[in-house]
């Protein structure tokens, strides 16, 4: 083979990966207005880049992280660029609202086929990145679908998969709501972050 055919194989695969990338990205479920961000490449400044940079080092490592910050600090935005990142790297990651998944969640739990519920698990499982936004916007109403949640923490933690929690909430109340064995997974590998610095909206 010359030197020729090897640049065109490596082309080829180059863009096979790219093209994994964009499939992987295109799966994530971000928002739209919040791909849009992303994908016009809108400069991340720098409170945010901190957060952002902390989090990408992160990656793989099988972290929880909580993200604590008032309206409009950029929280849902940093889940954005974060999966974009994983996607790069060739990683599968997932966006959800918290209201969303104990939606999905108590509707594969009162589902009589018990593999309704196994799928619901595994979608949330399987993702090397899962973000999920909005939590304790939404209380749930049955004790379930939090519990299954901690579940799904635990195995995603012990599969060394990693999860990023957005909230609205103020420390304490977050770490109450999230319960003591969430809060010692986080402590186990990730953390609690406090973002904060200029509201974005209608600026
Ligand atoms: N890079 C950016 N450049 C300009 N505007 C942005 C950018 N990122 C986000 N925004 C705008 O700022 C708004 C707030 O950002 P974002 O939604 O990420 O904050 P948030 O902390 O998640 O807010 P909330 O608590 O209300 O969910 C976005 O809805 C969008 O309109
Ligand atoms: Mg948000």
């Amino acid at each position: 083979m010359d030197g020729e055919q090897i640049q065109k194989l490596r082309e080829h695969d180059e863009n096979l990966r790219k093209m994994k990338c964009e499939e992987l990205w295109r799966a994530c479920q971000i928002p739209l207005l919040h791909r849009k961000f992303v994908e016009a490449r809108t400069k991340v400044e720098k409170d945010r880049k901190e957060v952002l940079d902390t989090l990408i080092f992160a990656l793989g490592t099988g972290f929880i992280y909580g993200i604590h910050a008032d309206n409009d600090k950029g929280k849902t935005q940093v889940g954005a660029w974060l999966c974009r990142i994983a996607c790069n790297r060739g990683k599968s990651a997932m966006y959800i609202r918290v209201a969303d998944l104990f939606v999905g969640l108590h509707a594969a739990i009162t589902n009589e086929h018990g593999s309704v519920l196994e799928k619901a698990r595994a979608d949330l499982c399987i993702p090397c990145l899962l973000v999920l936004d909005e939590f304790g916007k939404y209380k749930s109403d049955s004790t379930f679908a939090p519990q299954e949640l901690e579940n799904i923490l635990d195995k995603r933690h012990t599969s060394n998969h990693d999860t990023l929690i957005l909230t609205n909430l103020r420390l304490e109340p977050f770490r109450d709501r999230l319960g003591p064995g969430i809060c010692s997974r986080i402590k186990d590998g990730g953390g609690f972050i406090h973002m904060d610095g200029p509201s974005f909206r209608g600026t």
